[in-house]
């Protein structure tokens, strides 16, 4: 006999999915550290925000985007009227990766194979969440949810699909609005960052 109910049985909720990443050992990432920086939000939301990996502030507190980038991400959200408690925001690689200089611990880019691991988690997230939208956050972002490498710059403003079919919007990292020199580039490139979060707010349906 067919239970229809039985295809949802093994699927867990995201807290339960959050819990098991807790112990994450597939890739070295968790040996140096502090913690697993799991997603955060419901699974309501109709936009996934996926950003690189935790930094410095993030790996202490556990949550996603609360350092200098998730201040300025949540400026502009809020600029644009996306209310961030509505989305989920995560990242593909869900632990600081750095390197020790002296006692400052440098950001160090994730690599291929830390970000395939880590996809796992990813997955799960999408799955439970089915968004509308998935919105890549820079290079890092976009290679997870794409599967490949992907050209960001050319790209950016349009539409993609993920490896599962839910689509993806790409756009570049907020950190990167946090390091242009110029005063009067930097206010044009958080504009740009602003355009493209009007887009995300029109793609979502609910
Ligand atoms: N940068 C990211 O990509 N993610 C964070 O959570 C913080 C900074």
């Amino acid at each position: 006999m067919d239970f229809p109910e039985s295809k949802h049985v093994k699927l867990k909720t995201l807290d339960a999915v959050r819990e098991d990443a807790q112990d994450c050992t597939r890739c070295d990432l968790y040996k140096n550290a502090t913690q697993t920086v799991f997603g955060e939000g419901g699974n309501q939301a109709r936009v996934v925000f996926v950003g690189e990996q935790p930094g410095d502030k993030e790996d202490v507190e556990g949550r996603p985007f609360v350092g200098p980038a998730g201040r300025m991400f949540d400026a502009i959200l809020e600029e644009v009227g996306i209310d961030r408690k509505k989305t989920y925001v995560t990242n593909a690689v869900k632990h600081f990766k750095f390197e020790l200089r002296g006692k400052r611990r440098i950001h160090s880019k994730p690599n291929a194979g830390e970000i395939r691991a880590c996809r796992w988690w990813l997955d799960q997230e999408l799955t439970l969440i089915q968004p509308d939208v998935a919105v890549a956050l820079g290079a890092t972002a976009a290679r997870a949810l794409v599967g490949k490498a992907v050209p960001v710059m050319t790209l950016r403003g349009t539409i993609t699909e993920s490896a599962e079919g839910v689509p993806v919007f790409i756009t570049v990292h907020p950190s990167s609005l946090l390091r242009v020199p110029d005063e009067m580039d930097r206010r044009r490139a958080r504009e740009l960052f602003a355009e493209d979060m009007r887009k995300v707010k029109a793609l979502m349906k609910g």
